[in-house]
């Protein structure tokens, strides 16, 4: 037993070093990482905090956790075999240094907001576009997303953005979200009154998006999407399409039939603006077309990274099985789990 813990019956704090920031701060015994640099005021990434939707998901570069519940859960087993962990189920068992983004520009630390539903358009069958207008501008970085309240309850849902943002932040904030029957939310959206509802949105949250510093401004750019999780991605590809970001980019899109194929008209505008070769593959589960690919969408990495050429960088935002499956086909092609971003669209149904 050490001196400190024979003397003060407990162990003393840990010192984290996050990079590449350099933020630091002590963890107390017993404590989790998150919990503490949630404490300190850092915009840490995540979402559930029980350690079922990934969003914390930090590279352990030295030191020792335990794990409250088993990352294994929610990581694959090559983000476990590559060091990740999960910092909200954490707990430091020496000091650490941990790597991670945490959201360092001041003018994007998350604000709370009273908002209103303004605007309901069907996208699909099962898919709607929702148009908030908060009480105050939110600004927020592509790809990032909102959690949203309603009704003065205390529960909350996380959804994309799903346009790009603009430099001085906006009041109207649009997502695009699928029916989960059975859902608390959903259910009042595609059955209910939801303009007769009460909203709260608290924003944004998350680490996707777009890396393009210096060693990443040529990497082409496979990005995969199923149902809503085209979001973020048209949030993500609007701006850099604004700011002329030129990487080759191939946008693959999953979905059962004809009918839950949407977004077309944005999807053309990002491809009229984008400066670099661009190509949009929708791809069909269960139908046959002859306009569209069939198959799993994570099935058609293979040919989209090869038309790529070597040293793309993957995004991809939706279930969590299209997830894991595109985590698998971008790291057996040789995609560094660095150079790896999603968002794993988690309900209750899919964690733990
Ligand atoms: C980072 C992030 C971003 C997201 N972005 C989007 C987005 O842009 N668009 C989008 O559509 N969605 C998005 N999601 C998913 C979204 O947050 C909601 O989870 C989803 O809309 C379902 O909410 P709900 O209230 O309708 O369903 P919930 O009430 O959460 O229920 C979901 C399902 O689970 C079942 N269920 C409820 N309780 C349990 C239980 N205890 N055990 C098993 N099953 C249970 C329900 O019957 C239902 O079928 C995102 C999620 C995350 C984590
Ligand atoms: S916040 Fe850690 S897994 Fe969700």
């Amino acid at each position: 037993m050490s001196l400190f813990k024979s003397l003060f019956g407990k162990s003393p704090p840990k010192q984290v070093v996050v990079q590449p920031g350099g933020e630091h701060f002590a963890v107390d015994a017993g404590q989790t990482v998150l919990e503490r640099a949630l404490k300190e005021g850092l915009a840490y990434p995540h979402d559930c905090t029980v350690g079922t939707c990934g969003s914390c998901r930090t590279k352990l570069l030295s030191g020792r956790v335990e794990a409250i519940t088993p990352f294994g859960y929610t990581l694959s087993k090559n983000e476990l075999d590559a060091g990740y962990i999960l910092a909200c189920q954490a707990i430091p068992k020496s000091d650490l240094e941990l790597e991670v983004e945490i959201g360092s520009d001041s003018a994007i630390a998350p604000l709370t907001c009273a908002a209103r539903l303004v605007g309901i358009d069907d996208l699909t069958h099962d898919i709607k576009r929702l148009r908030f207008q908060a009480d105050q501008p939110m600004r927020y970085r592509a790809g990032q997303y909102l959690n949203l309240r309603w009704n003065g309850g205390d529960a909350h849902r996380s959804y994309s953005f799903a346009a790009a943002p603009s430099a001085d932040g906006s009041a109207e904030l649009t997502t695009f979200v699928r029916h989960v029957p059975g859902g608390a939310f959903t259910d009042l959206l595609f059955t209910g009154d939801p303009l007769a509802a009460t909203y709260e949105i608290d924003g944004p949250h998350g680490n996707f998006w777009l890396r393009d510093g210096a060693a990443d401004k040529k990497a082409p750019l496979i990005c995969i999407a199923g149902g809503s999780g085209l979001a973020p991605l048209i949030s993500l590809l609007q701006d850099a399409a604004e700011r002329r970001v030129r990487r080759d980019c191939i946008l693959l899109f999953g979905g059962r039939g004809a009918r839950d194929i949407y977004a077309q008209d944005e999807i053309a505008a990002i491809r009229n603006a984008w400066t670099a070769g661009f190509d949009f593959w929708p791809i069909l589960s269960e139908e046959r077309h002859d306009q569209y690919r069939h198959g799993m969408v994570t099935g058609h990495v293979g040919a989209a990274l090869e038309k790529l050429g070597p040293g793309a960088h993957g995004y991809m935002c939706g279930p969590p099985p299209m997830i894991d499956a595109g985590i698998h086909a971008l790291t057996e092609a040789g995609i560094a789990l660095d150079h790896i971003h999603y968002d794993k669209f988690t309900d209750a149904s899919t964690r733990g």
